[in-house]
């Protein structure tokens, strides 16, 4: 299959659902290998990731290549029938290059020079790395690009995780050129930074530069647009491999491995457009009460970015990670649920970060596929029943999740929410976020994740949890879509400031003052733990507000603190739609009360009953109902995270992990995933 740039857009093989993870042959023998393989065999892997961090294996001098571990790892798993996503190792670049260029080394923005010794030194401006980059990709592609193994290219690894924007006099200059293509005139940048503030104004161009450490915070407009470059950057450096690799081999998908909700740096809005597949590493905050939410939180933002075609979980962990404080390892059966929620939320595989674990290195104390205790461990087992469930659940390939809500995710509002100087250090975008996402997922609804400007017109429902930056074309789009017929759901500081962090022109909130029909004459954060009461009988914390009500009718009152008396949450007719705010931070019940009515809101409600994915015949908090819909049949998707309660859910078909039978009511035990293919009524 191919998209309208007549690109590949899913590998060949493997033919169900993709099951593997990262293969560092390079820090085994031969003997290993082929234990290796075998064991591959036995836990049902179908795919690898290989030689992500390879390059010094196979180039140990410049131009001087060794071949003789990929040469032979690649007969070894071409002959198992193992299937490869072949590295091009970029995201490691060996020492005698930053030795030869000591100048594409990155540099923080306090002046300081990030050495060699671990990975990812290199700045993504330099045009010594680049070229590196883009003649081992070539070298790559001359050598494996027809071999039977090969079915798809891994390119780079989780672009910018460590480094992020680079402050170094090359970037300097490269922004700069960034600057100049997008002013064009001096005076545009002058003016679209407000550099009329602080006498920042700049007479000549070889005056800009990145927002490096300065005395005070730096102009946030200069710190929106450095991000924004920091994205385009980084994404050349994509670019620049994946044209080689295209080139050579243009029946070969390329993917690049996301962090889709953990890496505040990169839009990925801007990205997900240039892969074939859309592929994401999912790591666990393993202390975190109800982590699982996280987990779906992230699937569902990476199926967003993938448009609603499937994706790849490229990389999680079977039990503990390395780099936390405490790295808890996972509970038996947690596994086999954390992959089987992607599976749920529209990915077709489920691979890991990595298959054995290493001897030696930083992350020898990170777990794996095959863990130090080898196979006599429950680690192993679980892979192994792991392999077994995802062949079992072989025909849910290439179905789609449908959803009938959508978050507004947009990365530059991120970005601005978070600079310096704002009202309160306590209002953070993913803090809003998780809370919205957990009220919907509590509620059993399914969400996308959209973009401001996105075509919105096929939810019935869309919510902006502190959308702070928001322009014209975004807040155009909000209000068509409400006055549409749509109902949206804003949370306080949202619709505030301009692409370049200006305030929109009068009372707050300038972008969406009309949609709403109110405006706030002054903002009141509220201190430390300080708590107000709402007229609702919820209580709120962070933030109060002086609402003043235009056209909307007032829902619930402030009873105390700074607004006490005034409007807390709101409603207004817009059109054929309506447009709620709430001007506070609500605690959990309070959330899930608004969000409810807002669901239930006219028109919205029927729909979604008639969608939702299943019936939770009793009540239990922690129990996850997805349906994925396929061209002949739907896959409902059912994974309890209680560990001492059952969960049962109203549904009909096989189930297809026990092959059992299931009339109207499947029970799924405590700690326990079931999938049914359903029957429908004709
Ligand atoms: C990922 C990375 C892997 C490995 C892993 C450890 O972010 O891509 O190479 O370092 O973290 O959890």
């Amino acid at each position: 299959m191919t998209n309208v740039r007549g690109w590949p857009q899913w590998p060949d093989r493997p033919r169900g659902l993709a099951y593997g993870g990262d293969y560092s042959p390079e820090q085994w023998d031969e003997e290993t290998w082929r234990e290796d393989v075998e064991l591959m065999r036995a836990a049902g892997v179908n795919l690898v990731n290989l030689g992500v961090f390879a390059w010094a294996t196979i180039e140990p001098t410049r131009g001087a290549y060794d071949f003789t571990v990929m040469d032979q790892v690649m007969e070894l798993l071409g002959g198992a029938g193992i299937s490869v996503d072949l590295a091009t190792p970029t995201a490691s670049p060996p020492a005698w290059l930053a030795h030869e260029h000591p100048d594409m080394l990155p540099m923080t923005h306090d002046g300081h020079v990030l050495g060699l010794g671990a990975r990812e030194s290199f700045c993504p401006s330099s045009p010594h790395y680049r070229a590196a980059a883009a003649a081992i990709a070539g070298t790559l592609a001359r050598r494996y690009g027809r071999h039977p193994a090969l079915v798809m290219w891994h390119v780079h690894n989780e672009y910018s995780a460590h480094v992020g924007p680079c402050y170094c006099p090359t970037s300097a200059i490269a922004f700069l050129h960034w600057l100049q293509v997008k002013y064009g005139s001096l005076d545009e940048l002058n003016s679209a930074w407000g550099t009329s503030f602080w006498g920042q104004r700049y007479s000549d161009w070889q005056q800009v530069g990145p927002p490096r450490q300065a005395p005070m915070p730096t102009n946030p407009a200069q710190q929106l647009d450095f991000m924004r470059f920091t994205t385009d950057e980084y994404l050349a450096c994509y670019r620049n491999e994946r044209d080689v690799l295209r080139a050579a081999t243009p029946d070969i998908p390329i993917t690049t491995n996301f962090m889709a909700t953990s890496c505040k740096h990169m839009d990925y809005w801007r990205w997900a457009a240039e892969v074939d597949v859309v592929a994401n590493d999912h790591y666990l905050a393993a202390e975190a009460e109800r982590n699982h939410i996280d987990l779906s939180m992230a699937a569902d933002l990476t199926r967003s970015l993938a448009q609603g075609k499937p994706w790849l979980l490229m990389e999680h962990s079977t039990s503990a990670v390395n780099w936390q404080p405490r790295n808890i390892a996972k509970l038996p059966g947690e596994l086999r649920r954390n992959s089987l929620t992607h599976v749920a939320r529209g990915a077709d595989g489920a691979m890991f970060f990595q298959w054995r674990a290493s001897r030696f290195g930083a992350e020898k104390f990170h777990s794996a596929m095959v863990p130090h205790a080898g196979t006599s461990s429950r680690v192993w087992r679980e892979v192994c029943q792991l392999g077994a469930d995802l062949e079992r659940l072989h025909e849910v390939r290439g179905s789609r999740v449908l959803a009938d809500v959508a978050l507004i995710w947009d990365w530059p509002s991120w970005w601005a929410l978070e600079l310096e100087y704002r009202p309160s250090v306590d209002v953070s975008f993913l803090d809003r976020m998780r809370a919205f996402y957990t009220t919907l997922w509590e509620l059993g609804v399914t969400v996308d994740f959209v973009a401001p400007t996105a075509d919105l017109s096929g939810y019935a429902a869309v919510a902006a949890p502190s959308l702070y930056l928001l322009d014209d074309d975004g807040a155009r789009n909000l209000a068509g879509y409400v006055s549409g017929g749509g109902t949206l759901l804003v949370s306080f500081f949202s619709g505030i400031v301009d692409d370049c962090d200006r305030v929109h022109p009068g009372a707050y909130p300038g972008a969406l003052r009309d949609v709403l029909g109110i405006s706030i004459e002054e903002f009141h954060p509220l201190r430390r733990d300080e708590v107000v009461r709402l007229s609702d009988d919820a209580s709120a914390d962070v933030w109060s507000e002086h609402i003043v009500t235009s056209t909307a009718e007032t829902r619930s009152t402030f009873i105390d603190g700074p607004d006490a008396g005034c409007a807390a949450i709101t409603r207004n007719v817009y059109g054929n739609g309506r447009a709620w705010y709430v001007g506070t931070r609500l605690d959990s019940r309070g959330l899930s009360a608004l969000v409810g009515e807002v669901l239930g809101d006219a028109r919205t409600v029927e729909r979604m009953e008639s969608s939702r994915a299943a019936a939770r015949m009793e009540s239990s908090r922690d129990v996850e109902v997805v349906r994925r819909v396929g061209e002949t049949a739907s896959f409902l998707f059912v994974i309890n995270h209680e560990t001492d309660a059952d969960a049962t859910v109203a549904a009909r078909g096989v189930e297809l992990l026990s092959g059992q039978q299931v009339d109207d009511k499947l029970v799924v035990p405590a700690s326990g995933v079931a999938v049914v293919k359903e029957v429908t009524d004709p």
